[in-house]
C-alpha cells in the first residue's frame, strides 16, 4: 500500500498523519513517481497551519525527486525509470508515490543527486526568481539577506556572491552566522541580539542597501524598509515569523520612494519555457560548484511532524530532506 502524510484539519505539527493512500493509474499527460527524496519547506508549515488555505484533506509538500514508475498516454520525452524532480503545484510530495503532470517534470542531470534535486527545486528556483527576475545584484552592490543560513538563504547568498555582490546576512545564532559567512556572506548580524538596521547603516556608511531579500516577514518589518537606500526595493517573499501587516503606500514615499514586491515562484514559472530555463540556470550554478546544496537534516517521511517542529523552532540550517 502507498503511504503518505495527510492533513485532515489544519493546526500544529501533530495534525500530520501517516496513512494509506490509494494511487490511481496515470491519466493522459501524467506520470507516477516513486519519490526517493522530498524537500521540506517553510511553505509546508503555512499549508499545515492554514495560513495558505487548502481544501482538506490534503497531502502537503511542494518539492521532491524520484523515479518514474508509470506514464499515462500523451507524454513525450520521458520514460519509465527516468530520474526526475519537480516543485510547486500540484502539492502533495509527502508521499511514497504520487501522480504529477509530466510536462512539469525535469530530468535530473548527471552529477546531481536525488537528495540535492529535492533540496533545491523550490528553494533554488526561488533564489533564481529573486536574483534573476526581481533584483539582479551588481558587483558594486551591498545587499541584505534575512535568514541567511536557511534553505533559500544559503542558496541565495552563494549565488549572489557568484554574481559579485557584497552580502550582509542576518541570522539568529553564532553557529548560523559562521555557516552564512562560509557561504557567501561578507558580514553577518545576529538580529536577535543587536539592532540590524543600525548595523546595516553602519556597514553602508549611512547609505543603506539597494535591496532587501526578506523571507522573515513580520519580525523584520519595518526594519527592512529602514535599511534601504533611496528608491531601493524590499522583496518580501515569505512569512517565517508571521505575515507582514498592511502597509500604506505613503510609507514607501516617506522612507525614500521605495519599491515593494510580494512575489511567489509560481507566477514566475507559468510557462514550461520559463520553468525549464530557470531550472537550467539553477542546475548550471550547482554543477559548476558556484552554489553548493547543503542537505543538513534528514528525517523519515513518517516523522514529518518532527521535521516541521525543528524548522519552526529555527533549529535547522540549509535544506532538510524527508526520506520515504
Ligand atoms: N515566495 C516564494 O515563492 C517562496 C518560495 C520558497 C520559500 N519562500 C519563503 O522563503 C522563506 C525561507 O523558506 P525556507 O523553506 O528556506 O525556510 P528556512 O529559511 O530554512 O527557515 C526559516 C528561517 O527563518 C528564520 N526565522 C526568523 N524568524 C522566525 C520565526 N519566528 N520562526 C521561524 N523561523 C524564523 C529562521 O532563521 P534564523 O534562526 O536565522 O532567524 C529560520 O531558520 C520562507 O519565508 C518561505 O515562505 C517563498
Amino acid at each position: 500500500m502507498n503511504k503518505a502524510i495527510r492533513v485532515h484539519r489544519t493546526g500544529p505539527a501533530s495534525v500530520l498523519k501517516w496513512e494509506d493512500v490509494t494511487i490511481t493509474s496515470p491519466k493522459p499527460g501524467e506520470a507516477i513517481i516513486r519519490n526517493t527524496a522530498i524537500g521540506l519547506n517553510f511553505i509546508d508549515t503555512y499549508h499545515r497551519k492554514g495560513l495558505y488555505p487548502l481544501p482538506t484533506p490534503f497531502t502537503p509538500g511542494v518539492e521532491g525527486a524520484g523515479v518514474i514508475e508509470a506514464l499515462g498516454t500523451k507524454v513525450e520525452g520521458l520514460k519509465i525509470g527516468d530520474r526526475v524532480t519537480y516543485c510547486s503545484d500540484p502539492i502533495g510530495s509527502y508521499s511514497e508515490k504520487r501522480c504529477f503532470p509530466a510536462d512539469r517534470l525535469i530530468k535530473i542531470p548527471r552529477g546531481i543527486t536525488d537528495e540535492q534535486a529535492a533540496s533545491m527545486m523550490l528553494k533554488g528556483l526561488t533564489a533564481a526568481m529573486l536574483l534573476k527576475h526581481i533584483y539582479v545584484p551588481k558587483p558594486s552592490d551591498t545587499i541584505l539577506v534575512h535568514a541567511a543560513a536557511g534553505g533559500v538563504g544559503l542558496i541565495l547568498c552563494q549565488w549572489a556572491k557568484y554574481l559579485g555582490a557584497n552580502i550582509i546576512g542576518t541570522v539568529s545564532s553564532r553557529k548560523k552566522a559562521a555557516l552564512a559567512r562560509a557561504n557567501g556572506c561578507d558580514k553577518t548580524i545576529i538580529y536577535s541580539e543587536s539592532n540590524f538596521v543600525d548595523r546595516v547603516l553602519r556597514y553602508t556608511k549611512g547609505e543603506g542597501v539597494p535591496v532587501v531579500y526578506d523571507g522573515v516577514g513580520k519580525d523584520t518589518y519595518p526594519g527592512s524598509l529602514d535599511c534601504l537606500s533611496m528608491r531601493g526595493i524590499w522583496i518580501t517573499y515569505g512569512n517565517a515569523s508571521g505575515p507582514v501587516p498592511p502597509i500604506a503606500p505613503l510609507t514607501l514615499l516617506q522612507k525614500g520612494s521605495l519599491f515593494m514586491t510580494r512575489p511567489i515562484l509560481n507566477h514566475y514559472i507559468t510557462t514550461k519555457q520559463a520553468f525549464t530555463s530557470l531550472a537550467k540556470e539553477l542546475f548550471e550554478v550547482v554543477k559548476s560548484g558556484a552554489v553548493k546544496i547543503h542537505v543538513e537534516q534528514r528525517y523519515q517521511l513518517r516523522e514529518a511532524a518532527k521535521a516541521h517542529r525543528a524548522l519552526e523552532q529555527r533549529k535547522t540550517v540549509g535544506s532538510t530532506i524527508l526520506i520515504p
